[in-house]
């Protein structure tokens, strides 16, 4: 069987004011009305191929997030973090948690994944490999000189190649060159590995990462409220905030790559979100209370106010209780500085 395992610690600003630090996109509900968290563990729920089988369920995040986590994945187990620490730390966990022969599967909870039944047999793909001691990342086909994600270099053909090469968030010169080569993926995210194998590259690459994971789950209390452990604090902290990409995929000579077409989506800004939503005659996506009059090309959320719009075309506007964003589409990736403006005010 698999161990399954979410991180769901991260941050994100890209879509405020529908996400922030208390909510965080995870949280965060996609046009099948269930969230980004929820969608990731449904994926694995009630499957029934014969090629594959999952353990029981563990989510990895923010202590901050307890009660929300416990809302959304009732039968999960739950590891929260006093402290974030970024993904390395988290990962460190998960290979500890698990048996050591065991394969484990990392699954980010920030993206979208349209067919679902291509991400199983791209994990089912993957796992032999995984098996025979390889770290496995699925690749996606880039179709324009993204800098938020991982490049990975994999010239062979078949379900499994080599890896050659593993670049975390190049620069855009550097990732123009990647997309014209032809020969790289973006890394989608997910990990698939054998605990003993991750904790072996950890220890070489990574050790100060490694032993305050350890350290921090042999202090782990019980938080009886909402049954999850908490990580020990002053432990977890000791770890260097690093992503798993930087700690060990850019140095590992274990990984190996599955090409993965399944409609993945990074949700990673509101022209994303607004992709994935259903456009009415004049091309606008609406969710919540609104007017419109001579708009176009927009996608208009509110989870409050009325919205009244008059003369637009290609916006996005998204409003809480508290704060509205009002960018044009084509903008909406660049909305970082202005966010973080936005919240010393808010
Ligand atoms: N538990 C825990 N603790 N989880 C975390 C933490 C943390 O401190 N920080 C991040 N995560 C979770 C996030 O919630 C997300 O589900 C996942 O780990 C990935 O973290 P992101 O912060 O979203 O990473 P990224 O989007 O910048 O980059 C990663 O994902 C890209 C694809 O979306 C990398 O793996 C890239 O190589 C990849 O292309
Ligand atoms: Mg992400």
């Amino acid at each position: 069987a698999i161990t399954p395992f979410i991180l769901c610690g991260g941050a994100g600003t890209r879509l405020w004011p529908l996400s922030d630090a208390l909510r965080p996109k995870p949280f965060l509900s996609l046009p099948s009305g269930r969230t980004m968290l929820a969608e990731t563990a449904l994926r694995l729920e009630g499957e029934t191929r014969s090629d594959l089988r999952f353990s029981s369920l563990t989510a990895i995040g923010s202590a901050r997030h307890g009660a929300l986590l416990r809302a959304h994945l009732p039968a999960a187990d739950l590891v929260l973090e006093p402290v974030a620490r970024d993904s390395a730390p988290a990962v460190a966990l998960a290979a500890l948690l698990a048996e050591p022969d065991a394969l484990v599967l990392i699954l980010p909870a920030d993206h979208h994944i349209a067919r679902p039944e291509r991400f199983l047999d791209a994990i089912a793909s993957g796992a032999e490999a995984a098996a025979d001691g390889r770290i496995v990342v699925f690749g996606i086909t880039p179709d324009h000189p993204a800098t938020g994600y991982g490049y990975i270099r994999a010239r062979e053909a078949g379900a499994v190649r080599k890896v050659e090469a593993f670049v975390e968030k190049p620069d855009l010169a550097t990732a123009r060159d990647y997309l014209a080569s032809g020969e790289y993926f973006w890394n989608a995210g997910i990990f698939l590995f054998r605990a003993d194998v991750m904790l072996g590259e950890l220890e070489r690459e990574a050790p100060s990462v490694l032993s305050a994971a350890r350290e921090a789950l042999a202090g782990a209390t019980t938080d009886t409220a909402i049954d999850a452990r908490i990580v020990a604090r002053a432990a977890f902290a000791a770890a260097p905030a690093i992503s798993i990409d930087y700690a060990v995929m850019e140095k590992t000579a274990l990984a190996s790559l599955v090409p993965a077409d399944m409609g993945w989506s990074d949700v990673g800004d509101y022209a994303a979100l607004s992709a994935l939503s259903d456009a009415d005659k004049d091309g606008n996506a609406v969710h919540g209370p609104a007017v419109m009059q001579d708009v176009t090309g927009s996608y208009i959320r509110s989870e409050g106010p009325v919205i009244a719009v008059k003369g637009v075309e290609g916006l996005a506007i998204a409003a809480t209780r508290d704060a509205v964003i009002v960018t044009r589409l084509d903008e909406a990736a660049g909305i970082k500085p202005l966010v973080s403006a936005a919240q010393t005010i808010t």
